[in-house]
């Protein structure tokens, strides 16, 4: 597989939910620039529009007005720039949602497999990548399981497999740890840390764990939706 490489830059990003007296303005004028090999941190009180800002990136809202840059691609400006958001999505970003979905009538390892699958990798290829990946996050003991048989962490730790499957340019993780105990925690970042470095992926990690927060060179402080850059630790990892 290809690496493919890019940073994300985020200019003048506005967002508003709604029409006329039920408007809500979730992001005001957010600015972000994420380095391929960067993993940042995005935190804020509830409410500030932090999912809000990932779902614009990830194309599953329509920004209100702004600018996105993949790698030297604009895909939004004052409307989408590119005719294939389901590529896009498919290819290009990896999402870890606050609350993981994974597809239930699948095995643990097919659900990882699938997004590799159906970019056209073949079913042997993708299943053992499936299965390194499974290894590196420390379920493969559970790769023939249902999702339902799994416990919240070990089901966070899969989707969190399935978001680095394709090995997509940026990462969207929004709460990647909440359900997890601290050293789990910490592996998860030690991951998505390697991931960053070693395919130069961009990678945004929403979240208000302490254990975590340390870890990060960089941080983005939104309220209000909008958004304030702040040096980070950068604590070790090792
Ligand atoms: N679909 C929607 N329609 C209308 N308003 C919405 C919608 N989704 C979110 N909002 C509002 O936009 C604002 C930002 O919400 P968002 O979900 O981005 O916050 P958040 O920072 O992710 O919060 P949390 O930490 O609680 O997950 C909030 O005021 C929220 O009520
Ligand atoms: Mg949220």
């Amino acid at each position: 597989m290809t690496y493919q490489t890019g940073g994300i830059r985020i200019e003048n990003l506005r967002k508003v939910y709604g029409h006329g007296d039920t408007a809500v303005e979730a992001l005001k004028s957010v600015n972000m620039q994420v380095s391929p090999g960067e993993v940042v941190g995005l935190v804020g009180p509830s409410g500030s529009g932090k999912s809000t800002l990932l779902k614009c990136l990830g194309a599953i809202i329509e920004p209100t007005s702004g600018r996105m840059t993949l790698g030297n691609e604009v895909i939004f400006e004052d409307g989408w720039k590119i005719p294939d958001l389901r590529t896009l999505r498919r290819d290009r970003i990896g999402f870890v949602f606050q609350a993981p979905y994974l597809i239930p009538f699948l095995n643990v390892t097919d659900n990882v497999a699938l997004l590799p699958m159906l970019a056209g990798i073949p079913n042997e290829i993708a299943r053992k990548r499936a299965l390194e990946l499974l290894s590196s996050l420390d379920v493969l003991h559970r790769a023939k399981a249902e999702p339902s048989q799994l416990s919240g962490g070990e089901q966070q730790r899969v989707s969190i497999a399935r978001a680095l499957a394709n090995k997509p340019p940026v990462i969207l993780a929004d709460e990647p740890t909440a359900p997890l105990d601290s050293e789990r925690a910490l592996s998860v970042i030690r991951i998505l840390n390697d991931m960053a470095r070693l395919a130069q992926t961009a990678i945004i990690v929403v979240t208000h764990d302490e254990k975590i927060i340390p870890t990060f060179k960089r941080i983005y402080h939104i309220r209000d939706g909008q958004t304030v850059e702040e040096k980070g630790e950068g604590r070790s990892l090792d």
